[in-house]
């Protein structure tokens, strides 16, 4: 498939290395200026934001959430054809408070209503290096699972199977308003489980406490924990 990547983080560039790997076609930009690519391990073509959105299946939107509205006039010109794949969470700290979200609206639903188009989310709820080394072939035993979330049936199956050939399992999540089941401060989240659990967690996720147990998960972050540790916080903080 032919992909566009607007983002180069550490989600942006691992996807775009994971796609070409498996043979499909990447361009991927940056939000603001193509320079910003520069000396970023991505792989691919690199084009301006302009640019990325031609001769594509797929464009998939990895940058934080308060930086959406700023692509809209990109969005705005994709053809209707094209998979709209958003990876973004909301981080008040980051992403300045967002009234709306704040007021409880989900946060895909919102990314949606910026970018004034459906979306997938997906690629939100494995951290980094879980995407770039825990992805496993199919069958393996207790491999690991990623939601996907979405409106449209026939995308959210497309990049359920882009999910498999990447090395995860794919777990339904529902439709954009279901996808609160899986935002930070949830058992789903970041938390490395199988198409089982994961299927379970997102039935325990309890609205009211999700913030107040992300914002406690942010207060003991430190920058000295393991990718280990930061998988047993978020199982403790988050089932608790
Ligand atoms: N990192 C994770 O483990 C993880 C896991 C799941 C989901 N996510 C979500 O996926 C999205 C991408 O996260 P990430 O960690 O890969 O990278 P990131 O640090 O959010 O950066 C992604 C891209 O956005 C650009 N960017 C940053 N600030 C910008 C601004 N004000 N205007 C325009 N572009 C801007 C960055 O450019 P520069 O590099 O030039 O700043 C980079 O190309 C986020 O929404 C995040 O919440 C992250």
């Amino acid at each position: 498939m032919r992909f566009g990547i607007i983002g180069a983080g550490p989600i942006g560039t691992i996807i775009s290395k994971k796609l070409v790997k498996n043979g499909h076609d990447v361009k991927i930009a940056d939000a603001r200026e193509i320079e910003r690519l520069e000396g970023k391990e991505i792989a691919g073509i690199p084009v301006s934001v302009e640019d990325v959105i031609t001769n594509i299946d797929v464009l998939i939107i990895s940058i934080p959430l308060h930086v959406m509205p700023s692509i809209r006039n990109i969005v705005d010109k994709a053809g209707e054809e094209i998979i709209i794949v958003d990876t973004s969470n909301y981080y008040p700290f980051r992403d300045n408070k967002i009234e709306e979200i704040e007021n409880g609206m989900v946060e895909s639903v919102w990314v949606s209503n910026q970018l004034g188009r459906p979306i997938i989310k997906a690629f939100s709820n494995l951290l980094a290096y879980t995407l770039e080394n825990k992805g496993t072939p199919e069958g393996t035993s207790g491999r690991i699972a990623m939601t996907i979330a979405g409106n449209d049936l026939s995308q959210k199956h497309i990049i359920m199977d882009l999910v498999n050939e990447l090395g995860f399992d794919a777990v339904d999540s529902g439709s954009l308003t279901d996808s609160w089941r899986q935002q930070p401060g949830t058992p789903a989240y970041c938390t490395e489980l199988t198409k089982e659990e994961l299927t379970k967690a997102l039935k325990k996720a309890d609205a009211e406490k999700a913030t107040f147990l992300r914002d406690k998960v942010i207060e003991k972050f430190s920058a000295g924990l393991s990718h280990k540790d930061i998988v047993n916080l978020n199982r403790e903080t988050y089932n608790s």
